[in-house]
């Protein structure tokens, strides 16, 4: 694999973030973007201003929908150490979604290395709030200008950087799902699990039909028997019972989340009972009315841990700790943040730490 190239453009200001940061509204000044060929595999790494895309009006991707996307974020630490966390587990699921719809696959080390020499570059833009970070967005596209439908033959892979706050106008403060039943995002055996842009493009009516009633997302259930609970809108959800915490299991339809497994991993380090199963609307329903439900959080790396105060399914309100956030997903939230934060130790090797095991940018 060639060696990265460099265009950096020297800032003369200093980097200024406002106030309240939001979610990927603004980009850091520096991208890293590779192209693909059959015949040269990856070829032509290089990190450079952020600028417009070129692309032919027939690319593939514009079409048919062959993109792929990543999520993932790093932190500034309290000892002022540049973090990424699980970036390697993010790059394996860029992989996953890369074969389910015909792309190459990358070389997770080289991406890994791309991808922390462009955050050293940037990092005046990595904030350093409590729930703030630097959100780190790698995607890859078919390039090819051809209109009939088959996979591309080149593709680009693009990893841009932005500044976030908290992913919901609410901030960390419980959000309200309506549950849906009159769309399906995905079905077994199709995209669900993977990465792509179509997911979301199927779940942009529904949230739009929703917030005009007053909610912040849906919550997805199967798309045959519209009965099983999968997952809200951006994040994988959690069910907290007296005696267990469900969260439903991993079917194909369902976005294999980090901090989903992260947080399973937690919650059986602390002792708790963890259940991947199916589970049913109805039972949730059912379990509200006998006082067995605590509450629902949704688990994400764009939400981290975000409370549902108030869950709504056809004529049926449920209401959660009077709408405030379950103690359970603040002890999550807490035990999270403080791992991104470096205020707790690193058990896991979830923790990248930039500074210690980047390469050197020449
Ligand atoms: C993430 O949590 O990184 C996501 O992918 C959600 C995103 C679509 C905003």
């Amino acid at each position: 694999m060639e060696k990265t190239k460099y265009l950096i453009k020297e800032r003369t200001e200093k980097v200024v973030l406002p106030e309240k940061l939001g979610f990927g509204q603004i980009f850091s000044d520096h991208m890293f973007q590779m192209d693909y060929s059959p015949s040269k595999g990856w070829y032509s790494p290089q990190i450079l201003p952020v600028d417009n895309l070129m692309t032919h009006p027939a690319s593939s991707f514009i079409h048919y929908g062959q993109t792929i996307f990543e999520g993932l974020k790093a932190f500034k630490t309290v000892k002022n150490e540049i973090i990424i966390f699980r970036p390697e587990t993010h790059i394996e699921r860029l992989n996953n979604s890369a074969k389910r719809i015909c792309m190459p696959q990358v070389d997770v080390k080289f991406v890994l290395e791309a991808l922390t020499e462009l955050v050293r570059i940037d990092s005046d833009w990595i904030p350093t709030k409590r729930g703030e970070s630097l959100y780190i967005r790698p995607f890859m596209y078919g390039l090819d200008p051809a209109l009939g439908v088959r996979p591309s033959r080149d593709y680009r892979l693009v990893i841009l950087l932005s500044p976030v706050g908290a992913y919901y106008p609410e901030g960390f403060k419980p959000v309200k799902i309506l549950v849906q039943d009159d769309y399906v995002r995905a079905v077994r055996k199709g995209l669900g699990e993977c990465k792509t842009a179509a997911n979301y493009a199927a779940s942009l009516l529904a949230t739009e039909e929703a917030m005009k009633k007053g909610f912040t997302q849906v919550l997805w259930l199967d798309g045959v028997h519209q009965k099983y609970v999968e997952e809200v809108g951006t994040m994988n959800i959690f069910i907290n019972f007296k005696d267990e915490v469900v969260t439903p299991k991993l079917n194909g339809s369902i976005l294999p989340g980090v901090t989903r497994r992260s947080v399973i991993q937690i919650l059986k380090e602390w002792g708790m009972k963890v259940t991947e199963r199916e589970i049913s609307i109805d039972e949730i329903i059912s379990e509200y009315e006998t006082g067995n439900l605590l509450g629902l959080f949704g688990s994400g790396t764009a939400a981290i841990i975000s409370s549902i105060g108030w869950l709504t399914y056809k004529e049926k309100s449920m209401t959660f700790n009077n709408g405030e956030p379950g103690e359970l997903d603040v002890k999550l939230f807490n035990e999270l943040t403080s791992i991104h934060y470096g205020e707790k130790e690193d058990t896991h090797n979830w923790i990248f730490n930039v500074d210690k095991k980047g390469i050197e940018v020449s």
